[in-house]
């Protein structure tokens, strides 16, 4: 143990602090999200679920259970909202854990770096969101080789690397996601429309699913809409504004945005104002996330939808990684049951009651 405190020193970590932020009241999805239960991904339509095993779990002879997590970083609320219910767990349970954190600040060399800290250390499991879907082959065999099980949390890998690598996903499914998003967006559009696409990060998998969603759906059953350009915001508020604004100086007439993220809708937002168009109305608005600031803008009128991926999965994670240190199974992909939120259901009292 005296090893694993020298080693943290090196991290940009948190042992048992308070977190702060929305999230930390509760574990459970916010108040909003009993609005559209009806609509909440259909997780029993999901292949048969697959049982994991640990890879051979050594035991480690923490006392507690002992957690790596390499957090991407904070490039969205939806993120900060992430690392503070994960913070805020494991401070109100510091009796049974123990919590290495590390923010990798969006690059990926930083959370192989923090994964290899974590194997130093002998932590019992690791956590962490991948920032993209590929080049995780060596630092997941080393995770194995030790003796370590792996939780992804909110993002995949490549499936082409093998889902051995890992040994369970705790996230939403993304894919589903961008579907949601499709038929929201046919609605409003009545079937007609030209519509511009804000990309999540380049290689993320929340990205490339919540496209290859929206994408096919339209594809397959919108003739009259028309995607007109896809381009990176970057998951962040800056550049959905940055980019929405080249998209509207390239194109005079477009209907509606889809964006992969809360936050880059509200950057569209502003950009949609200040070309004096009225964003819900003259441009038609959806994100992804359900964050409390798209929750107040569809209050405003200023978005139309969004899609519900919950942040808050620190119980699951938790839970999840104690069942793993004492090598029983679990299913490979432990899925979030997220919701679709319009316009419509949306009142004051929901706003207030959204945690994050
Ligand atoms: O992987 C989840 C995505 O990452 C969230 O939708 C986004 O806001 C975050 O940055």
């Amino acid at each position: 143990m005296k090893k694993i405190v020298a080693l943290l020193v090196g991290l940009t970590m948190v042992m048992g602090l308070a977190a702060c932020g929305n999230a930390n009241t509760q574990t459970t999805a916010p108040a909003a999200n009993e609005a559209a239960e009806e609509t909440a991904a259909p997780a029993e339509e999901s292949e048969p679920e697959e049982q994991a095993e640990a890879p051979a779990a050594e035991n480690k002879g923490n006392e507690k259970l002992v957690v790596g997590f390499a957090q991407i970083g904070q490039e969205s609320g939806w993120r900060d909202a992430e690392t503070n219910d994960v913070q805020w767990y494991a401070a109100r349970n510091t009796d049974t854990i123990e919590l290495a954190f590390a923010d990798a600040q969006q690059k990926q060399e930083n959370q192989i770096k923090a994964i290899r800290n974590f194997i130093e250390m002998g932590v019992d499991v690791i956590v962490f969101p991948p920032v993209v879907e590929t080049g995780w082959e060596a630092v997941l065999t080393e995770c194995q080789e030790a003796g370590i099980p792996v939780i992804l949390v909110d993002r995949g890998i490549d499936a082409s690397a093998g889902d051995d690598l890992y040994t369970t996903m705790i996230a939403s499914d993304h894919v589903w996601a961008g579907e949601q998003a499709a038929i929201v967006m046919n609605d409003l559009l009545g079937g007609t429309g030209k519509v511009v696409e804000l990309e999540g990060t380049v290689g993320a998998s929340a990205a490339v699913q919540r496209k290859q969603g929206f994408d096919d759906y339209i594809a397959s059953n919108c003739p009259n809409i028309e995607i007109v350009d896809s381009q990176t915001g970057d998951f962040t508020r800056a550049m959905g504004k940055e980019v929405m604004e080249s998209f509207l100086k390239s194109y005079s007439d477009i209907d509606a945005v889809f964006c992969h993220n809360d936050d880059m809708a509200l950057g569209a937002i502003e950009a949609i104002k200040e070309a004096g168009l009225k964003p819900g109305e003259d441009i038609k608005v959806i994100g992804v996330d359900g964050v409390k600031g798209a929750f107040e803008s569809m209050l405003a009128g200023e978005m139309n939808c969004t899609v519900e991926c919950t942040p808050i999965l620190a119980q699951q994670i938790f839970d999840t990684a104690a069942k793993l240190k004492n090598g029983e199974t679990v299913d490979k992909w432990i899925m979030s049951a997220d919701g679709v939120y319009t316009a419509d259901q949306i009142t004051q009292e929901v706003v207030d009651g959204c945690q994050y």
